[in-house]
């Protein structure tokens, strides 16, 4: 175990971190999603924003779909082979290290997250195969940025492109912790050729009593929630290229077919920037 309480290993204090009786994200967002590591609190939470925004679960869809598009995208057409994914989420279908290995097997995946049940499903997905081997995953803070490419440096090298993953992250940062500084101090270590692959919600597409009702649900989560409009998420790309179409709505970013019906009501932003 590290004996820095910021990259520390699974181990017994975390697993008293896991605080089943408190609303988490990732626990939140895998009920959105269908999946079963989610526990009654999270449940309750992320009913609760269903109510509030019935389109929740059709967002957290198509976040996921996005995310899946950018990471061909990244790998087939922009020919990156690493992949640093801050806010992994408890794996589940079509995750980064999935998709990027369909397109490139040599492909690296580093994957971040600061909650600890993350950690735990992650290794045990990697456990399997030779996965373990191309796709590393760590617990760590975005918030932290330094040790974020800290981490990155011993896994990744940090002097060919990577895909910087900011995927339904950052609206769980207060303005107060500077997200787009955060940004800006992780793409400068990154060299050019690399990419940020980002998607953020938004109250641009969403009634106010919604995302009013949504933030206070997860005023008791371990995370805030922080919609932006689109305003402050293209801030996010500064001093980037965009990949056509820029940002927008997530179902409207290169789609592979039609765009669902749904797509006009769905509260997220995506884009992808290219550093030159
Ligand atoms: C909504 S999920 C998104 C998962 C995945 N990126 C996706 O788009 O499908 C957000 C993830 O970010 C993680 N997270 C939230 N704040 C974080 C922070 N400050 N540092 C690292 N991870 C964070 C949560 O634990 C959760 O797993």
């Amino acid at each position: 175990m590290s004996g820095d309480p910021g990259w520390r290993e699974w181990d017994e204090r975390t697993a008293h971190e896991l605080r089943t009786d408190v609303p988490h994200p990732a626990r939140m967002y895998d009920y959105y999603l269908g999946g079963k590591d989610n526990f009654p609190a999270d449940r309750a939470a992320a009913e609760a924003v269903i109510r509030a925004y019935p389109p929740s679960r059709a967002t957290a869809r198509a976040n996921r779909d996005f995310l899946g598009r950018a990471v061909r995208f990244a790998a087939q057409d922009l020919g990156i082979r690493q992949f640093l994914d801050v806010g992994t989420g408890i794996p589940t279908q079509g995750n980064t290290n999935a998709v990027a290995h369909e397109v490139a097997s040599d492909a690296r995946v580093l994957y971040v997250d600061n909650d600890p049940i993350v950690l735990t499903h992650a290794r045990a997905l990697l456990a399997h195969g030779d996965e373990g081997q191309r796709t590393q995953v760590v617990l760590g803070d975005l918030r932290d940025p330094a040790s974020v490419l800290a981490e990155a440096g011993k896994i990744l090298d940090l002097g060919r492109p990577v895909a910087l993953m900011l995927v339904a992250i950052l609206h769980f940062l207060r303005d107060e912790e500077k997200p787009a500084g955060i940004v800006r101090e992780l793409v400068s270590a990154l060299p050019s050729g690399s990419a940020l692959v980002l998607s953020h919600a938004t109250a641009d597409f969403a009634s106010e009593q919604a995302v009013a009702e949504g933030r206070q649900v997860y005023d008791r989560a371990t995370a805030p929630f922080v919609p932006r409009d689109g305003a402050d998420v293209l801030e996010f790309f500064t001093g980037l290229e965009w990949v056509e179409p820029g940002l927008v709505q997530a179902p409207f970013w290169r789609p592979d077919g039609e765009p669902p019906l749904q797509a006009r009501e769905i509260s997220l932003y995506g884009g992808v920037g290219v550093k030159p």
